[in-house]
């Protein structure tokens, strides 16, 4: 007896290459046979069979679209995994999962702590923070891994400062952060790590009521005292921006610097390049890498069109991202690292009313910290073979859990 395939293919698919999204996306997405092509249902975690969407244009235009929602609670919502449903509900909702005038609100609170000209300010607390963590680089073990010792670090404490979290806290956060991230973990598991640190962050606050701070989480204890937030919602939204604040550019810093190890060329660019060259390679990171890998996740809230296929209401959406920044329509050779590219309007940030709000700081850590790390050590490389690499694949934000480096 022949076993009988299930024809819906299961997302997240897996990787071939480390380096590279799954071949089974770009086929999806660059099929011209199927009526619609671009557009495909896809069977998650639970059974369920959301749309996916693979197109740049298509997925620009969806993450734009209001008739999506990002509200995780709505019944068709395609959770990335079960821990992620569970947790999405009650004190623990934080705005990237709001709509509409909820979701204005909330982020309205805190656009103005991220504007590039308030981010611009940080730039030397980040140069001393890279050259602080350099320097005990250099003078601790070698090998070591790039990670702990740098990686994770730099935006951890930079988060820290910018939010008032105080950093002598950070293994408690980051370990409670990562079983959060964990595509794996138990859904108790998961709401407890979410609600520990909601906990933690609101304490936070609170002090802030009593002994007013000029912080993020000082300014947000201010709409508390003024009856504008409650503490759970500024809990949600600190949460949100300690979390997002620090495991996606971590990775970026560790999984860009491998990147580059691999394609010696490039990083003689970021090396030497002046300031224009090093933010486009940054640019190009960041599209090649698109490391929040698994789609942005999307419920239609009534009919809608998108590449040619009918949604109906109540039908899940995964935009996947990570498809749509390697569209050849979009990009020629998309599947090259090339840092010189031009313009480069990738959709790693994501798009419309949910578009990364710490984008100008990931940018300028990032702008600053590969240069660095290359200029301090130019012999820097890699201990083990790719094969030994422990690759993030369990995990809602790519990277590499650990990379081993010489220097
Ligand atoms: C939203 C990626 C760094 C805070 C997003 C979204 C993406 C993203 C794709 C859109 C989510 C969606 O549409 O569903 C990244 C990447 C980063 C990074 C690749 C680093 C390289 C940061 C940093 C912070 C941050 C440093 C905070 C300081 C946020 C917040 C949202 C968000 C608050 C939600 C915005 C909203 O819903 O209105 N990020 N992010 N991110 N990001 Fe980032």
């Amino acid at each position: 007896m022949t076993a009988v395939t299930d024809p819906v293919p299961t997302y997240p698919m897996t990787r071939g290459c480390p380096f590279d999204p799954p071949a089974e996306l770009a086929r999806i997405r660059d099929d011209e046979c199927p009526a619609e092509p671009g557009v495909a249902r896809v069977r998650i975690w639970d059974g369920s069979t959301p749309w996916l969407v693979t197109r740049y244009d298509d997925v620009r235009a969806a993450l734009a679209d209001e008739r999506l929602s990002a509200d995780a609670d709505r019944d068709g919502y395609p959770a990335a995994s079960r821990s992620r449903r569970v947790r999405s509900r009650g004190r623990r909702r934080s705005f990237i999962m709001m709509d509409g005038p909820e979701h204005a609100r909330h982020r309205r609170m805190l656009i103005g702590e991220f504007t590039v000209r308030r981010i611009e300010r940080l730039r030397p607390l980040v140069e001393q923070t890279v050259t602080a963590l350099l320097d005990a680089m250099e003078a601790g073990e070698n090998p070591t891994d790039l990670v702990q010792a740098f990686a994770l670090p730099l935006p951890s404490l930079v988060i820290c400062h910018l939010l008032g979290v105080p950093y002598a806290d950070h293994a408690f956060f980051e370990a409670q952060s990562r079983i959060m991230v964990d595509l794996t973990s138990g859904a108790e598991a998961s709401a407890a790590a979410s609600d520990a640190l909601q906990d933690y962050l609101a304490g936070l606050v609170r002090e802030r009521l009593d002994e007013p701070r000029d912080d993020v989480l000082g300014g947000m204890a201010a709409r508390v005292a003024a009856g504008d937030l409650t503490v759970d919602e500024a809990s949600a939204s600190a949460l949100l921006l300690l979390v997002a604040g620090h495991e996606t550019t971590a990775n970026m810093i560790a999984l860009g610097t491998l990147t580059l190890l691999h394609h010696p060329d490039q990083l003689a660019v970021v090396r030497d390049g002046d300031a224009a060259q090093v933010r486009a390679a940054v640019e190009e990171l960041l599209r090649v890498l698109t490391v929040t890998h698994v789609g942005r996740r999307r419920v239609a809230t009534e009919d809608l069109e998108i590449g040619g296929v009918t949604i109906r209401a109540g039908e899940g959406v995964v935009l996947a991202a990570e498809a749509a920044n390697r569209d050849p329509r979009q990009w020629p050779h998309p599947d090259e690292v090339d840092v010189t590219r031009g313009t480069n309007r990738h959709v790693a940030f994501g798009f419309g009313v949910h578009q990364c709000l710490g984008q100008p700081l990931a940018r300028l850590e990032l702008q600053i910290a590969y240069p660095a790390l290359l200029r301090r050590f130019p012999g820097l490389r890699v201990t083990v073979p790719d094969s030994e690499i422990p690759f993030r694949d369990d995990m809602a934000v790519y990277g590499v859990h650990a990379l081993p480096v010489a220097f």
